[in-house]
């Protein structure tokens, strides 16, 4: 096991200190902010969140075998293991500075409105095939998973891929910097958050300030062809004398990818980048994978790895639960499309279109509410309607958002709707025949998993198809 963090270093990135000065060294394994997944030899970090605080679990770190613990609140205990700080989360980002600072391997790290995770974990596949890989755990993007993801890091990992997020004005930059990349990709430029960040222009240039964490005169930016906003990246790019990749499906990309063929179970094609050109395929169906993994090797190869070994590791990827993981249910007589994770605009059309792609028998869609639209919900929701026409046979709403598109749908294609997912869940069991491909979809908010839990009710064994 990689030791992270001693007591030297530990004092040094967070200028805490300990209760005592005597004890033995400390031998920090891992990186915990949650005692219930808490491993003997993690640090146990004590944050205070909106609804819990660290401070009161410090007893069970120490208990469950935590190699020190750092907190900011007095807690009535007397372990030389415990390392006094300002602010616990001030302390984990310092950390992060510290474990950014000393690695030595290359850094990328991806954004984007849509694919982060599916980039980010397609990416961690392909380069672990090459070296030790370190990279973020679930959608780890936000202002405590990207100090985390980086705390945990190991000095001497060949690879490190961080997954950045946003959905307010100002996020990106604080968290580019902390990861300070390599290589940054931006996976989309579409509606997501779009009620907090008011345009797509606005959203465009958010991303874009990923470019400027690049290292001057050596970083690599991967981002699409003809998204909104090219010249935010073209501008952020050359500031920072970075190389460009616009990535797509034509010889003037830097990145592009010929003869695409995608069934069900995934995609097959050839790719052209600066430098290499060879045949790859992703086990995940559906355009806009084979898009993802496009830019997953294009950030291989930009982070120098071995082209082979980074196309047979992105072999070895599978979507995750609730983003496109295909599975049989209802005593194998359903094919269960489980997109229930979360939605915005584009990647429910990309769950549509996936739906058309796979469905055999009837074709059967599950919509909730996209959430975080703001003003543009209606428009947002309504604006589906092509891409249902063209993907589905049957449809059913729940959430007053999905109301609007519901009302404009032709009676035909109405299943029902119900204003939450626990009242749809019923009324789709019922409607199911055999035959059917069921595609399930909605922001976490709208709990979709609900739909799918009521699906998977009757097998099992629940696994993937
Ligand atoms: N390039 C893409 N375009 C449209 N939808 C996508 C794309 N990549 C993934 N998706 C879909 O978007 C949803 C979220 O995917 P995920 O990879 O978790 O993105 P993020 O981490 O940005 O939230 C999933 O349903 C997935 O199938
Ligand atoms: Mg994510």
């Amino acid at each position: 096991m990689t030791l992270l963090w001693n007591r030297a270093d530990l004092l040094a990135a967070t200028s805490g200190r300990f209760a005592s000065t005597s004890h033995d060294d400390i031998a920090g394994t891992g990186v915990s902010i949650d005692t219930r997944t808490l491993r003997p030899g993690d640090v146990f970090i004590a944050l205070q969140g909106e609804n819990s605080n660290g401070h009161a679990h410090v007893a069970a770190a120490l208990d469950a075998g935590a190699a020190a613990v750092v907190a900011h609140e007095p807690c009535g205990i007397d372990d030389p293991r415990i390392l006094m700080v300002r602010d616990t989360l001030a302390a984990m980002r310092d950390m992060a500075h510290f474990a950014r600072a000393r690695f030595t391997g290359r850094m990328v790290a991806v954004t984007g409105s849509v694919g982060k995770t599916s980039v980010k974990d397609m990416l961690r596949h392909a380069l672990a095939a090459c070296g030790p890989t370190h990279y973020a755990v679930a959608s780890y993007n936000n202002h405590w998973g990207v100090p985390l993801t980086l705390a945990r890091l190991p000095a001497d990992a060949a690879y490190c891929v961080c997954e950045i997020g946003m959905n307010h004005p100002g996020e990106i930059q604080p968290l580019a910097v902390m990861v300070r990349p390599d290589v940054a990709v931006v996976t989309t430029v579409a509606s997501s958050h779009l009620g907090l960040m008011g345009s797509l222009e606005a959203i465009a240039r958010e991303k874009a300030e990923i470019l400027l964490a690049l290292p001057r005169g050596g970083g690599t930016g991967i981002v699409p062809a003809g998204v909104t906003g090219v010249e935010y990246f073209r501008r952020n790019a050359e500031s920072m004398e970075a190389a460009l990749w616009w990535a797509g499906h034509t010889p003037d990309c830097a990145a592009y990818e010929t003869n695409v063929r995608t069934d069900a179970q995934g995609s097959g094609f050839d790719l052209s980048l600066p430098g290499w050109q060879g045949h790859a395929r992703v086990n995940a169906p559906g355009r806009h994978m084979a898009d993802n993994a496009m830019l997953a090797l294009a950030a291989a190869h930009a982070a120098g790895a071995d082209m082979g070994h980074a196309v047979a590791g992105l072999a070895t990827f599978r979507p995750g639960a609730g983003r496109g993981a295909m599975a049989k249910v209802m005593h194998d007589k359903v094919t269960l499309l489980d997109e229930s994770y979360n939605a915005s605009p584009a990647s429910v059309r990309a769950a549509l279109d996936l739906l058309g792609l796979v469905a055999t028998g009837r074709r059967v869609a599950i919509l909730g509410d996209m959430l975080e639209l703001g003003a543009f919900a209606r428009h947002e929701h309504t604006s589906l309607l092509p891409a249902v026409r063209a993907n589905a046979d049957i449809v059913f709403c729940c959430g007053p958002n999905m109301k609007t598109l519901f009302d404009t749908l032709p009676s035909s294609l109405q299943g029902g709707w119900m204003p939450d997912s626990r009242m749809l869940a019923p009324l789709v069991r019922a409607a199911l025949r055999a035959g059917d491909t069921v595609m399930v979809k909605g922001s976490l908010g709208s709990r979709m998993r609900h739909v799918v839990t009521a699906m998977q009710a009757d097998d099992a064994r629940v696994g993937p198809a």
